[in-house]
This record gives structure tokens, C-alpha cells and sequence, in this order.
């Protein structure tokens, strides 16, 4: 198996020739790829000698004229013809630069045109690596399922003690060897373009009153997340909940059921598939007080009016794209899922049976609403009825989209 090994410019580059020896060892094809900076702490021909192969330092590195056009393409040869790509020390500016998707230099574009495993043995100054910028440099790389390999603690070459030491080249080098053996996610929702919508919406009453109910959000938050590790791009429309945004997704916050309709209706052109995971309210105030109502002895009615079905005008507008539903019901799930998937014209109605929620002890065993697990029943446009055991929240985002793309080329064979 063929590895790049690029080496950032920090004092801990030396201990990247060790690396390159102990992957060898290990069996690994070994490819070097430097920074301009990491040249100035240790040779290029170090790891020439080492690998046997040529090293490469710069992007436009032509002798001559003829030379100019391979060495322009240079960044995808070594992106394509190498499973892994390891960069040890991986410095906080390459560390910041992957983040970004900066390309400077060969090491840079050879990381975005990268498509294999990455593993990242990160070393810097005790400061420089807590420092927040890091930490959430690190968290995003994490998010794309990078392997890394956490700096150790100890004595720093600035005298500093502290996180921040290269790991030790044979663990570094376990790592890539287990990391080598790891199936790759599959990207096969790369080209897709996905709205989900998330969690309850919130309807005012008045000025700190409102109507709402107790979807928490996790299904709809697990379907992003889910979708952005098989390589979707992902706008994640969600109404009040408590939980992180996902990584990768572009998160659009709203409150009310008209404002979620508004978020949809304004991103529905460049959507490929659209899932509503939603519990939007189905009435809501018309011009509520922005005051605080008074208590008064009195019983006091609300007049609500019905809220937009956006799913139903979806339905009416949907073209080509996917559209999947959720019924969250308490009885006659199947027959109500597929009243919903007709009346609605959808392509997919994930039913899930909510009746733990009545009670609140319940719930935290039960499924749906609130609930980490979720069990559901898929009915589909083709007619089909596909139960979906109890499982986590993010398996059963799994399936949904499994039985979407498996649902999608079906109905195109059957026109
Ligand atoms: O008809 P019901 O509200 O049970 O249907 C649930 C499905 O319809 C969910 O996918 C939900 O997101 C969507 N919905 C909607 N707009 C509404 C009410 C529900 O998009 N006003």
C-alpha cells in the first residue's frame, strides 16, 4: 500500500525520517512531500536516501519547459496514486490551512485533491496547540473522519511541558497500519444537494409565551449529520433545539413555522433531496402581542389558525427532487404514513409510533419524540412497507437514505 508522508516545518520534522522507516518496516510504500518551511529543518535528501524515491519540495518545481506540465499536475498524481496520506508533524498552519482548504503549495493541493485516508500527528508549542483556534481547527479535520494522532506530553523544544511533542514515530506509524485496514465510509451521496428541516417550532402567543411541542431534534440532526459523512452538501433548517450544529452542514436557525417555510421555499432550487423532519406546528397565532398578556380571573380561548403545510407544497412543486416525510403518529401509523405519502405526494413517509411521549418517564426508554433510538416503518412511492428495527437515531438516518438512493433508481428504471 502506497503512503504520502508530508512533513511540516517544525523542529519535529526529523522525527519524520524515523516515520518513514517505520512504515516501510510495516510494509508501506513510502512518498515524501516537504514544505518550504520543513526544508529548513531537515534535507530532502535524508528521506531521498531513506525511501529510495525522488522527494517533493515545491509546486512549480520544472527544470525545464518540458518538464512544466508534470510538474503542474504533480499534487494529483501523488493524491491518486497513494491510499493514505500522512502528515507528521502536521504544524497548526497546515492544520489551519486543511481547515480552510488553502492551497499554497504541493503539500496544500495534494490534501485537497486527496481523496483516501488522512491521518494527522499534529506538534506544535503547548499554547499554540490549546489555542482555540487549534482546538476548533481540530474539531472540523475530526469531523471529516481524519484519523489523528494525538501529541504527547512532555518537555518541548521551547522548554515549554505540556501537550504538544509529536508522537512517537512507531505509534504514529500503528496508527497508518490500522487506519490502512479501516474500511472507507462510502461517499455515495457526493453530488447531492440535501435540506433537512429539524426539531419543533415555536409560535408566540404573546410577547414570552409561546406553542410548541417536544421533538427535540435528534432525527433530523442525525440525518445531517449522517448525510455530510456520505458527502452531501447539507442545509440543515432547524427550529429551537438543544443540540450542537452539525459539522459540515450549513445550519439555518428559525423559530416559527412560517419563517421555516420562508427558509425552505428561498433554498428549494438547488436541492436534490428534500427531508422534513420537522415538527412544525399545525396552528399558530395570527399577529401575536409583542406585550406580556395579563393573568386575568377569566377563561381565556386562542383563536389559531392552521400554519402552511410546507411538506403539501413541496409535494405540489417538487420536480425531480426526492422527497421524504415523517409521521409521527400514535396509532394506525402505516395506514396514516401512506394517507400522508399520497396526500402529500412524497416519495418516502418514514412513520414513527410516538405514544411514549404521553408519558414522561416513559419516554426516556421509549422512541420518537426526545428519544436517542428510534424505530420506524418506511413506506415508499413503489408501494413498498419497510420496517426499521429499534436502532440509533443516526443507523436509522443510515437506512432512510439507503432506501432513498436504492427508491430513486427505481422509480427512474420504472418511467
Ligand atoms: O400532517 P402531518 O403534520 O402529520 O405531517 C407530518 C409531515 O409534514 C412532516 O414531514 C412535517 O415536517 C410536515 N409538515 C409540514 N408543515 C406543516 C406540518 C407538517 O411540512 N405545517
Amino acid at each position: 500500500m502506497n503512503v504520502a508522508l508530508g512533513v511540516g516545518g517544525g523542529i519535529a520534522a526529523y522525527k519524520a525520517a524515523e516515520l518513514a522507516r517505520a512504515l516501510m518496516e510495516r510494509g508501506f510504500t513510502v512518498e515524501v512531500v516537504m514544505t518550504r518551511a520543513a526544508e529548513e529543518f531537515i534535507r530532502p535528501l535524508t528521506f531521498a536516501a531513506l525511501t529510495g524515491r525522488k522527494v517533493h519540495t515545491h509546486l512549480f518545481s520544472a527544470a525545464s519547459a518540458e518538464d512544466t506540465l508534470a510538474s503542474a499536475i504533480e499534487h494529483i498524481r501523488v493524491a491518486q496514486e497513494n491510499q493514505l496520506l500522512v502528515v507528521a508533524p502536521a504544524t497548526a498552519d497546515l492544520l489551519a490551512k486543511f481547515t480552510h482548504g488553502l492551497a499554497d503549495d504541493l503539500l496544500t493541493t495534494t490534501y485537497l485533491a486527496f481523496t483516501g485516508t488522512v491521518v494527522l500527528a499534529p506538534a506544535m508549542n503547548t499554547n499554540m496547540w490549546n489555542h482555540p483556534a487549534s482546538q476548533t481547527n481540530m474539531q472540523v479535520l475530526r469531523g471529516r473522519g481524519h484519523v489523528v494522532v494525538e501529541p504527547g506530553e512532555g518537555l518541548l523544544a521551547c522548554g515549554m511541558i505540556g501537550p504538544g511533542r509529536l508522537a512517537e514515530p512507531d505509534q504514529i506509524a500503528d496508527a497508518v497500519l490500522a487506519a490502512s485496514k479501516t474500511k472507507k465510509p462510502r461517499r455515495d451521496l457526493d453530488g447531492e444537494t440535501i435540506l433537512i428541516t429539524a426539531g419543533p417550532t415555536q409560535e408566540p402567543i404573546d410577547g414570552v409565551r409561546y406553542l410548541s411541542n417536544r421533538s427535540s431534534g435528534k432525527m433530523g440532526y442525525a440525518l445531517a449529520e449522517e448525510a455530510v459523512a456520505r458527502g452531501a452538501r447539507v442545509t440543515l433548517i432547524s427550529g429551537p433545539v438543544n443540540l450542537p450544529a452539525p459539522l459540515g452542514a450549513t445550519l439555518v436557525p428559525v423559530r416559527t413555522a412560517l419563517e421555516m417555510r420562508q427558509a425552505v421555499m428561498d433554498r428549494l432550487s438547488e436541492a436534490t433531496i428534500v427531508v422534513k423532519a420537522a415538527a412544525v406546528a399545525d396552528y399558530h397565532i395570527p399577529n401575536p402581542s409583542k406585550q406580556k398578556m395579563k393573568k386575568t380571573a377569566a377563561r381565556l380561548s386562542l383563536d389559531l389558525e392552521p400554519t402552511p403545510d410546507i411538506l403539501a407544497e413541496l409535494g405540489a412543486k417538487k420536480g425531480d427532487r426526492l422527497l421524504i416525510g415523517f409521521a409521527a403518529e400514535t396509532d394506525n401509523m402505516v395506514e396514516e404514513a401512506r394517507r400522508k405519502l399520497q396526500q402529500k405526494n412524497c416519495d418516502m413517509v418514514v412513520g414513527n409510533v410516538v405514544s411514549h411521549v404521553v408519558s414522561h418517564v416513559a419516554s426516556q426508554q421509549g422512541t420518537g419524540f426526545e428519544s436517542d433510538e428510534n424505530e420506524v416503518v418506511l413506506v415508499t412511492r413503489a408501494g413498498e412497507t419497510i420496517p426499521v428495527a429499534r436502532a440509533s437515531k443516526r443507523a436509522i438516518a443510515g437506512r432512510i437514505f439507503d432506501e432513498a438512493m436504492r427508491l430513486r433508481l427505481a422509480l427512474h428504471a420504472s418511467r
